[in-house]
This record gives C-alpha cells, structure tokens and sequence, in this order.
C-alpha cells in the first residue's frame, strides 16, 4: 500500500475531523501518502482529491462537522457510478480506503470491495450508535452531552411554568440517544423503538407523576419511537386525554449533530484512525474498528451492517426507578 484515501459519508457526527487527522497522521508516521476525499463517494466518482499531509490536519482536532464534507450518493448506488469512481483510484494511484461514516457508508464500501477487490478499512461515524462491533459509534458521547445540556435549559423552562414537555431526539431506527439522556437529564418517560410503551400506561405514567408532586415533567422521545404518534400527535392526546398538564413540543433536530467533539471522541477518533491505517499496512480489508471493553478490535463489515442492537434494556428499568 502507497496511498491511502480517505472520506467522510453519510451524516456528519463530531469527531469525523478527529479521525480524519488520525489517518493522515498515521500514514505520515508509516510513510505513506494520504489524499482527502471530499463530500464521500461523490467526489470520488468526481475526483475531487486533495493531498493530505501532516500539517494540513493541524487546529482540527477541536472542531465538529468535516473538513473534507459529506453527502450521501445516489450515483454510488449504481454500477455505471462505482466503475467511475474506481477510475477515479486509479488514476490518482489512490490503492487503499479509509471510510468514516454509518451503515450505508459501509454497505457501499463492502459492494466496492466485491466488484473491484479494493483494499478497505471502516471507522464508524455517526451519532446513532446503531452499528454492531463497537460499543460507542464517533459522535456519539458529544451528541449525548449535547442533547443532556439541551434538556437541561428545556427543564428550566418547564419548571417555570409547570408544564409537560415532549422533546423528539435524533437516533434514527434505535434508542440509545433517547434512552441515555433520558436517564441523564431525568426525565419521567422514554420512548424508544425497541419498546411500546403503549398509549395507556404512558398517560398513567403522568398521572402518576403528577400526583407525586412534580412540578414538570419531561417525557423524551426517539424519532423512531413505534408508539405510532409523532411528539405533536402526543402533544394532542395528552391535550384531549389530561386536562391537568400544559403541554409544549420541542424538536431538537441537527443541531444534536453539531459542536465540538468531546474528549472521549477525540480520543476514540485518534485510536480508531492509527488502527484502520495499521490494519491496511497488514493486509486486512473489509472490516470496521471499533471500540470494546477499551480495546480497539475489528469486525467484518457484514456483522457490522446486520448485527443485532446492542441496546441495553437494563437502563429503562433505572429510569423508571428513578422517575418514581
Ligand atoms: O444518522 C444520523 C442522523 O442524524 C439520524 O439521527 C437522523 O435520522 C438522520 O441522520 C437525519 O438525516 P438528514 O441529515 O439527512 O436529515
């Protein structure tokens, strides 16, 4: 291996610049050149490249979103695209990868790597938490204590005016963001995908709550939540079923994606990217890094992609001892 490239895909998540630097950086140590991406597969099938050394990565350790950009390719998805972007390698004499995204960064990575047999090493990178292998995706922690933070200031707010609050949060199709930051900032409820709660128990669970003397309450809910109402539709039955609470809706959207990466991510990002270029220095392709029980090991991106959640159900059962 000669030159390695890298990118960043899918959604952006604090700690995508950590990692970058990381795998500039290695290669620099093993004296290999390194080229830049920018905006993922996209600019791979447009060759929009840039050498990486060093220095180029210097005062970005620090800093959320991705220097090199993101997006999610549609053109990736066919033959005609991928042929493109193999040019692409080639001509740049780019002959390894190194890809920081989520899921579907990975799926692409693991079809390019069947058709054209190129060398490729996953980092996962996404706020979700929602890939198998690694018990803390990159961003994660930072979107965790953003969210905390958030809720905080909402809670504020609540307690003002004894009111209810149904705050929607990001995680996709799973509930670790929700369930965490739930315990985190106290709220009385959590709803996530991996389990109904159901329409009734929620509103005992409130009435409870307020005949507990609670002056707010904030009930946290994942966007993939299957309780089957959206945090407005919630809003409405607790309106129409409980007269006792003023409700109020808050959607936190992207700016849970934003901000600087905390320290845990920084770290994580730096182990994750020395361990993706060493790994492709020894010959291995096809698998993600990934964090577990403080070891930095690896796992083929198929388990990666299908794995089982890793959601821990232990958790809502703290949460509901504490909300009491
Ligand atoms: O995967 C990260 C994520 O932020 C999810 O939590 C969310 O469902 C989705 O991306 C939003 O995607 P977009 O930025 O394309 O709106």
């Amino acid at each position: 291996i000669n030159k390695i490239g890298v990118f960043t895909s899918g959604g952006d998540s604090p700690g995508m610049n950590a990692a970058v630097r990381s795998v500039v950086r290695a290669c620099a140590y093993h004296n290999i050149e390194c080229v830049g991406i920018y905006r993922g597969y996209e600019g791979m099938i447009d060759g929009d490249f840039i050498t990486m050394d060093a220095r180029s990565v210097k005062g970005i350790i620090n800093k959320g979103g991705t220097i090199l950009k993101s997006a999610r390719s549609k053109e990736f998805r066919t033959k005609e695209g991928r042929a493109k972007a193999h040019e692409q390698l080639v001509k740049a004499g780019i002959d390894a990868l190194v890809v920081i995204g989520g899921d579907g960064s990975f799926t692409g990575a693991m079809i390019f790597n069947q058709e054209y047999g190129f060398p490729v090493m996953g980092i996962p990178g996404t706020i979700d938490n929602d890939i198998f292998g690694t018990s803390h995706t990159l961003g994660y922690d930072t979107a965790l204590n953003t969210v905390v933070e958030a809720i905080d200031k909402i809670r504020d707010t609540a307690s003002s005016h004894n009111r209810l609050f149904f705050v929607e949060v990001m995680g996709r199709d799973v509930g670790h963001i929700a369930l965490n930051v739930g315990i985190g900032a106290g709220a009385e409820e959590i709803l996530i995908p991996e389990e109904d709660l159901g329409l009734d128990r929620l509103l005992d669970s409130l009435r409870r709550s307020k005949q507990s003397g609670k002056s707010s309450s904030i009930v946290v809910v994942a966007e993939g939540d299957k309780i089957g109402k959206s945090v407005f539709e919630l809003k409405d039955y607790v309106d129409e079923n409980m007269s006792e609470y003023e409700v109020r809706v808050s959607v936190l959207g992207h700016m849970q994606r934003g901000g600087a990466p905390s320290c845990f991510d920084r770290v994580l990002a730096s182990r994750m990217g020395v361990k993706a270029v060493e790994c492709l220095l020894e010959g291995k392709s096809n698998f993600m890094v990934g964090l577990n029980n403080d070891i930095i090991d690896i796992t083929p991106f198929d388990q990666a992609v299908k794995g089982k959640s890793k959601i821990n159900m232990e958790l809502l059962r703290v949460s509901d001892i504490m909300s009491i």
